[in-house]
C-alpha cells in the first residue's frame, strides 16, 4: 500500500502507546481515522490532540475481546467513510505469573484482549477490505513473545504466538486468493509504554488477578522494569509499521538484537536439544 493520503485507517489501542503513535502517524499522513480503545477518556483526549478535521477521525469505545463490539466499530468505519485501507489490529494487555498460577479467567482476558481481537478483526473487516477495488493492508501487532517462550508470560506467549501464525497463514492465503490486501506483523520487543499496567483495563467479568507472590511477583517487576528501560519508542513502533506497509513487507521487528535469541531457539528445536534458558 503506497497511497496514505485520504485513505482509511483503523487503529485499536490508539489511546496509549503504540496504538497513539500509529495514530498520530496516520494523521500526518493525511489518512482519516477510526481510533477504538476501551478507555474511551483517554481515546476522546488522543483523538482531540490530532488536531484534525472532525468530519475525518471516528473514536468510538470498543471492547475489542468482544466479537459484537469489534462487528460494531466495523460497521461504523464502513459506514462512515466507505472504506478500510489499513486496519492495525493493536490493542493488548500483559499478565505475568507462571502458567500454574494463571487462572481461567487470567487465559481468558490475556486470550481476549491479544489473540481473540485480532481474529475478530480479520473476521469483520478484511472480507470487505478485500470487495475494495483500492485494497489495503492488515497490520497485526505480536510481539517477540510471538517468536520466543519467556518464563512467567505464559498466557501472553500462547497469544503472541497465535498472533504469529494467524497473520503467516493470512500471508499465504491472500497471496493464493491474488488479494489487493497485504497483511504485516510487528514484533517488538522492549518498549516504553503503559503496557506493564495493564490491570487498569481488566473488564470486571474476569474479575481482579491474585497478587503475584515468589516467583510469579519477581517475573513481574523485571517485565515492568525491562518496558520502562526500552530504548526504541512507541514512534520508532509507528515508523517501522509505515515503512513496512508501504514496502508490503510481513515482518516488522524493530529490536534487531533479538535475531540471536531467536536463532538460539530454531537451533534448539531444530538440534532436538532442551529450550536454551537466557539470562
Ligand atoms: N510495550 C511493549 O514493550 C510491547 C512489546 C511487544 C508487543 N507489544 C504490544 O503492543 C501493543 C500495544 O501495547 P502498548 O505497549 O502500546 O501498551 P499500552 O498499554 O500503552 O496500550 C495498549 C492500549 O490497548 C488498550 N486496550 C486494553 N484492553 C483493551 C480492550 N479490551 N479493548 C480495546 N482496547 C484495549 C489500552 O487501553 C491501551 O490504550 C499490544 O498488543 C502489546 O502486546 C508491546
Amino acid at each position: 500500500m503506497k497511497e496514505f493520503r485520504d485513505r482509511t485507517a483503523v487503529i485499536t489501542g490508539a489511546a496509549s502507546g503504540i496504538g497513539l503513535e500509529l495514530a498520530r502517524r496516520a494523521a500526518a499522513e493525511g489518512m482519516k481515522l477510526v481510533l477504538a480503545d476501551i478507555e474511551k477518556d483517554k481515546l476522546d483526549a488522543t483523538a482531540a490532540g490530532l488536531g484534525i478535521d472532525a468530519n475525518r477521525i471516528l473514536a468510538r469505545r470498543t471492547d475489542v475481546s468482544r466479537e459484537e463490539e469489534v462487528k460494531a466499530l466495523a460497521d461504523a468505519a464502513f459506514e462512515r467513510f466507505g472504506g478500510v485501507h489499513l486496519l492495525c489490529n493493536n490493542a493488548g494487555v500483559g499478565l505475568t505469573r507462571v502458567s500454574w498460577e494463571l487462572s481461567t479467567a487470567d487465559w481468558n482476558w490475556v486470550l481476549g484482549v491479544d489473540l481473540w481481537s485480532v481474529v475478530h478483526g480479520v473476521q469483520h473487516f478484511v472480507p470487505r477490505m478485500l470487495q475494495q477495488a483500492e485494497g489495503g493492508h492488515v497490520v497485526n501487532t505480536s510481539s517477540v513473545a510471538g517468536l520466543l517462550s519467556t518464563p512467567g508470560m505464559a498466557a501472553y506467549n500462547v497469544a503472541k504466538h497465535g498472533v504469529v501464525t494467524l497473520s503467516e497463514t493470512m500471508y499465504g492465503e491472500l497471496l493464493a486468493a491474488g488479494a489487493k490486501v497485504g497483511v504485516s506483523l510487528l514484533c517488538p520487543a522492549w518498549v516504553p509504554t503503559a503496557i506493564h499496567e495493564s490491570a487498569r483495563n481488566r473488564q470486571d467479568r474476569f474479575g481482579a488477578a491474585q497478587a503475584a507472590e515468589g516467583l510469579s511477583a519477581g517475573y513481574e517487576a523485571r517485565m515492568a522494569a525491562a518496558v520502562k528501560s526500552g530504548r526504541l519508542t512507541a514512534a520508532d513502533m509507528a515508523n517501522e509499521v509505515f515503512a513496512a506497509v508501504a514496502e508490503n513487507r510481513f515482518y516488522v521487528i524493530p529490536h534487531r538484537k533479538i535475531n540471536n535469541a531467536i536463532q538460539l531457539r530454531m537451533d534448539d528445536i531444530l538440534g532436538l536439544r532442551n529450550p536454551t534458558q537466557l539470562p
